[in-house]
């Protein structure tokens, strides 16, 4: 190949050079915020069944999620397109922004009975020992109060199920053995602290 068409091969090639570096760098955070509230609702508060609402829980704990679901250790096949080429930098500031965002409760309806079996089970159970006695959650402990019941019903039987890996195996032994009555209540009423 000559000089001159090594050259205008390089001079045809660099629009595509330059753009696929510039996907590599860090996206405006209001690009990466967008696509995260198309699915967890505005500002991070969801009335999507199934989607957990993200707004007001702990930093620490949305940054380990994102890491964990982005190295395929919690896989979430909804996720996968918007974590590729996630950078650590970028999911401390989405952690951040949705983290310091109010949770605004989902319009489930919470029913009394399972409410107050609930409360008695999270004593037994100690639930406010790791999640904080209002629920809000604490470095890599979830905010509970607020949180979709659907998507915490959903959750709990997948720690006991052993159907949710990640780092940390506290749950799967917590909820060891318990009935899917049970995990209801506990959702109903821990969503409603
Ligand atoms: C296409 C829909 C979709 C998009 C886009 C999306 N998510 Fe999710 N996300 C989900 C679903 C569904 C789950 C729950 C997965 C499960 O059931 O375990 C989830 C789970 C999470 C969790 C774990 C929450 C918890 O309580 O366990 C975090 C944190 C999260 N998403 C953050 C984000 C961020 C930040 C973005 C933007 C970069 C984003 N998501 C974009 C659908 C989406
Ligand atoms: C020993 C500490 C500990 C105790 C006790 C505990 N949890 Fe957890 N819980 C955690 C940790 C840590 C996580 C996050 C685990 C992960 O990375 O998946 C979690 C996650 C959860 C989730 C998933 C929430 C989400 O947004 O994905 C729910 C729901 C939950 N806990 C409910 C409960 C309930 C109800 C109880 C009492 C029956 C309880 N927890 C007791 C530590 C604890």
């Amino acid at each position: 190949m000559s000089v001159v068409k090594r050259a205008s091969v390089a001079a045809l090639l660099a629009p595509l050079l330059v753009f696929a570096t510039g996907y590599a760098e860090s996206r405006p955070l209001e690009e990466r915020a967008a696509e995260c509230v198309a699915c967890h609702g505005p500002g991070g508060s969801s009335s999507t069944p199934g989607v957990p609402s993200i707004s007001g829980q702990p930093q620490f704990f949305i940054i380990n999620q994102l890491i964990l679901m982005r190295e395929g250790v919690r896989p979430v096949a909804a996720m996968a397109d918007v974590l590729k080429g996630l950078k650590d930098e970028e999911a401390v500031a989405l952690a951040e922004r949705f983290s310091s965002t109010p949770i605004v409760r989902s319009d489930e309806t919470a029913d009394p009975a399972l409410v107050k079996r609930g409360a008695e089970l999270a004593v037994k159970m100690r639930c406010a020992s790791c999640h904080m006695p209002g629920y809000e959650g604490s470095e890599q402990m979830p905010r509970l109060s607020g949180q979709r019941i659907d998507y915490m019903i959903d959750a709990l039987k997948a720690y006991r199920d052993d159907k949710r890996p990640g780092a940390d195996t506290a749950m799967t032994a917590v909820v060891y053995g318990a009935s899917d009555a049970d995990l209801a209540a506990l959702a109903h009423y821990t969503a409603t602290k």
